[in-house]
């Protein structure tokens, strides 16, 4: 299929255009480079070993994204584009609703105008709220307790409403747990901008002497070494995710629709592993992972932070075929082996 990857230079999308592209799909990035390195397209370059189409524009523009559909013809759509720090998000309502919404929006069209039918979203296990896990596909949603936790709930239903009046649509909602890691190669990874705010590029920049101290949010939960719990999967595992539903929607056309179980055609699966690991079980198993010591302080809990949550997992196995692998040891050795490559990340190229 030719795939155009919304946010393909991000964390996240880089990874998956490299699965894409492994698994047989021409890939065609587009995104505006507000979170992300232009210095990622030469290293995805040099692990897919051929050039990478790249448009870069801003998604929210309507009249650039209807061009790229006018001059191109995409088979499917991979939507990462988006704003996704939480603390950000609760400072910026405004700036997250435009962007996460209006980017979605616009691709909405083209895609619609131009018979464009299948598109994966990049959902988020934040549409949980705090119910107690594992969390089930099924189960009723409470309201996120942030901004940007609202708009993908708001976008997952945008997404039915939609595809309830147009069936030709088949979107796949992907509902990611805690994605770590780096690809093996150690050329690309996560780089965030400033201080990160997710707990494994802060660990890394620690151990590699950016950073003090991990500063450990509560230790005082009820969990069984008192820190919270988190369902963390390799990034290499989430790519793999979305090669399967890509091929589950391709298989689910809709002369087939009909014989695809319920006749759904919007599906949603959570992508995690099932486990979680604590904050202190990630540090040793970090420090482990480096060689390097590990450095951290118990200070008072984040606000809005749950004391745990994991996957049920068992329903993109069953469906998709999927399943995450990789170890938590795994994801930290990957991920020390980027920083240690790039301890400023795509700055240092
Ligand atoms: P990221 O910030 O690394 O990647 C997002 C990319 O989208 C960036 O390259 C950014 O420049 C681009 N972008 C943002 N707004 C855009 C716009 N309007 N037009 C064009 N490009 C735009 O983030 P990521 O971690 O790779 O996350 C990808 C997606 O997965 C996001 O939608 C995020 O909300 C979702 N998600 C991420 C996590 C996580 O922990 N990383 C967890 C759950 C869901
Ligand atoms: C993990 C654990 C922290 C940093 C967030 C978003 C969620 C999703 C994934 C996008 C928590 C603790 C963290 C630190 C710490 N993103 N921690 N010190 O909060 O599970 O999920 O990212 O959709 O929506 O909310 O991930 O990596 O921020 O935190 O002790 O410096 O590490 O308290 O228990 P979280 P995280």
């Amino acid at each position: 299929m030719r795939v155009l990857v919304s946010g393909g230079a991000g964390y996240i999308g880089s990874h998956t255009v490299v699965a894409l592209v492994a698994a047989g799909h021409e890939v065609v990035v587009v995104d505006s480079f507000a979170n992300s390195s232009p210095v990622v397209v030469g290293r995805l370059e040099a692990l897919i070993g051929r050039e990478l189409p790249v448009h870069a524009f801003d998604l929210t523009d309507k009249d650039k994204t209807e061009q790229l559909f006018a001059s191109d013809r995409f088979d499917a759509v991979v939507h990462f584009a988006g704003l996704k720090a939480v603390g950000e998000s609760v400072e910026q309502p405004l700036e997250y609703y435009e962007n996460n919404l209006e980017s979605t929006f616009s691709l909405l069209r083209a895609m619609r105008r131009h018979g464009c039918t299948l598109l994966v979203f990049s959902s988020s296990a934040t549409v949980y709220g705090d119910a107690e896990p594992p969390y089930r596909e099924d189960q009723a949603l409470l309201s996120s307790s942030n901004p940007y936790g609202r708009t993908k709930v708001m976008i997952e239903q945008i997404l039915r409403d939609v595809a309830a009046i147009d069936d030709t649509l088949q979107v796949a909602i992907l509902r990611y747990f805690n994605p770590v890691g780096a690809h093996p190669s150690g050329t690309i990874g996560e780089d965030p901008q400033g201080t990160p705010n997710n707990l494994l590029p802060y660990v890394a920049q620690v151990a590699v002497g950016r950073r003090d101290r991990v500063a450990v949010f509560g230790g005082d939960y009820d969990t069984a070494d008192g820190t919270c719990e988190r369902d963390y999967i390799h990034v290499e595992d989430l790519a793999a995710g979305h090669v399967a539903a890509l091929a589950h929607l391709r298989r689910a056309l809709p002369a087939e629709s009909s014989v695809d179980g319920k006749g759904a055609r919007v599906h949603t699966w959570n992508l995690g592993t099932g486990r979680s690991t604590s904050v202190l079980a990630v540090i040793r198993a970090f420090a482990a992972a480096s060689g390097r010591p590990v450095p951290f302080e118990i200070v008072g809990r984040r606000a809005g932070d749950m004391p745990r949550s994991w996957a049920d997992a068992s329903l993109a196995e069953r469906e998709l075929g999927w399943r995450a692998t990789k170890t938590i040891d795994e994801m930290c050795a990957d991920a020390w082996r980027w920083q240690a490559a790039n301890p400023f990340g795509y700055g240092d190229a």
